[in-house]
């Protein structure tokens, strides 16, 4: 029997999705006893150049030659962005179709209207490829492992900053021109800043962490930090200090307390995380019963992120046919609280200071008065008459070092304090 499918896009995933679905329908007719195909692809330009495998009597600029189709049950979204994609996903749910997305702007902020749309007419919604392209996490986290207590999630789960600070750490670039590779190399878009101000770390975080915990996550709830400020010269004193830089997402569930963050990280160079290069995503995840276990692979891609896709339609046909697609469940059944990150961390502080003698003198007794010692301290000239202080602490917790900054920042010969990072532990 076969099934059609109406898929809104054909871009990057879009392309990849058509051709892919295309190319396993057999194997998928086998598995599921539906052989999908693709019967309109929606675009904005229809005269834009695609792959000679796309048929082109398939495209359509009009949404609803689409929405409309009777004959069409499954609407795979790949548009991007806000509107008009929630809209279609809406007006394609209360038709009864289901949807496939590879859209996580879209589920971070409006997933609960969409999810609750689709509950109630009674379709599915699935979104493998909104988090990790290629990676399976959201299967896995929300089957695989629901026998455990999912504790801990820690990930490099953006591609264009990874891409970034894995340049700056190999060449000794600055950010900048990191930035502009990524750029010119298609890893980075015109406007970069959701990337590399972590909002989309953060939008991920928000999809796996409400999985994870089984709680409803809000972005609010996420205290972001990006990677602008990180300079050359923090990732140069990382690598002294036998680490690197990341940007690392990072989701805890302490007796139903949530504390949910994206900021830059020190990561030593034994942690597993510490060799996710370039534009690869990893997730590390802690349950109580697994242990850990650790996601690696293509984050994004046109391929990669298909297969994700794919994925999603074959477990999505294998739910009609066994009459299940769409059946009620509610999996964010708990209320947890959202509170500030507890956790103790060793902080690497890059702070800029008079040359003059003394003055690490009153530092230290600072460092002291507020009772943190330090583990390790890299003093360096910058220039003449001014020097640069790296020092790492010993374990405590992040409001402290906020409170430590504060006071650095207020001694005379203090010119700046430039960079604060935790640093992340090896093993708890
Ligand atoms: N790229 C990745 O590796 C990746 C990885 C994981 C998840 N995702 C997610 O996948 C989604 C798609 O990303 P992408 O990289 O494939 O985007 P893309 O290459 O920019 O493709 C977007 C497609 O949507 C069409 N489109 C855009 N606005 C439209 C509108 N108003 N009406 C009709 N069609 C419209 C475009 O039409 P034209 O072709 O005519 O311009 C294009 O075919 C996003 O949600 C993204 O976050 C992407």
């Amino acid at each position: 029997m076969t099934i059609a499918l109406g898929v809104l896009g054909c871009g990057t995933v879009g392309q990849g999705t058509v051709l892919l679905a295309h190319r396993r329908a057999e194997k998928i007719q086998h598995l599921t006893g539906f052989r999908p195909y693709v019967k309109r692809i929606l675009v904005r330009d229809l005269e834009k150049t695609r792959s000679p495998e796309i048929d082109r009597s398939k495209l359509t600029n009009q949404a609803y030659d689409i929405l409309d189709d009777p004959e069409i049950q499954v609407i795979v979204e790949t548009i991007g962005g806000i509107e008009p994609a929630r809209t279609y996903i809406l007006e394609a749910l209360r038709r009864g179709k289901h949807v496939v997305t590879a859209n996580k702007d879209l589920i971070a902020l409006y997933g609960t209207e969409i999810l609750k749309v689709a509950n109630d007419v009674g379709v599915e919604v699935l979104y493998e490829a909104a988090v990790g392209g290629a990676i399976p996490l959201v299967g896995p986290l929300q089957e695989n492992l629901t026998a455990n207590e999912v504790t801990d999630l820690k990930g490099i789960i953006n591609g264009t900053t990874n891409f970034i600070l894995t340049q700056m750490s190999e060449t000794g670039a600055e950010f900048a021109d990191a930035l502009a590779e990524a750029q010119a190399l298609g890893y980075a878009e015109a406007d970069p800043s959701s990337d590399i101000d972590g909002l989309d770390a953060a939008r991920k975080l928000t999809i796996l962490a409400s999985i994870a915990f089984h709680a409803r996550v809000e972005l609010a709830d996420v205290q972001v930090e990006g990677i602008r400020h990180i300079t050359a010269r923090d990732v140069q004193y990382a690598r002294e200090l036998g680490c690197v830089v990341k940007l690392l997402a990072s989701g805890t569930d302490r007796n139903g307390r949530l504390s949910l963050r994206v900021r830059p990280t020190l990561i030593p160079l034994a942690h597993p995380l510490a060799h996710v290069s370039n534009s690869y995503n990893a997730l590390f995840v802690r349950g109580d019963a697994a242990g850990d276990l650790m996601f690696f692979g293509r984050g994004a891609g046109s391929m990669p992120t298909a297969s994700a896709v794919v994925g999603d339609i074959i477990s999505l046909l294998r739910n009609i046919r066994l009459g299940v697609a769409g059946s009620p469940e509610n999996r964010l059944y708990l209320q947890k609280r959202v509170v500030p990150d507890e956790m103790l961390y060793q902080h690497y502080v890059r702070f800029s200071v008079s040359d003059k003698p003394g003055v690490f003198a009153r530092i230290a007794q600072l460092f002291g008065d507020a009772g943190i010692s330090m583990e390790t301290v890299l003093q360096k000239r910058v220039e003449q008459g001014q020097a640069e202080i790296v020092v790492v602490t010993h374990s405590i917790p992040a409001h402290r070092m906020d409170e430590l900054c504060d006071a650095l920042a207020q001694v005379q010969q203090v010119q700046k304090v430039a960079c604060v990072m935790p640093l992340e532990a090896l093993s708890e």
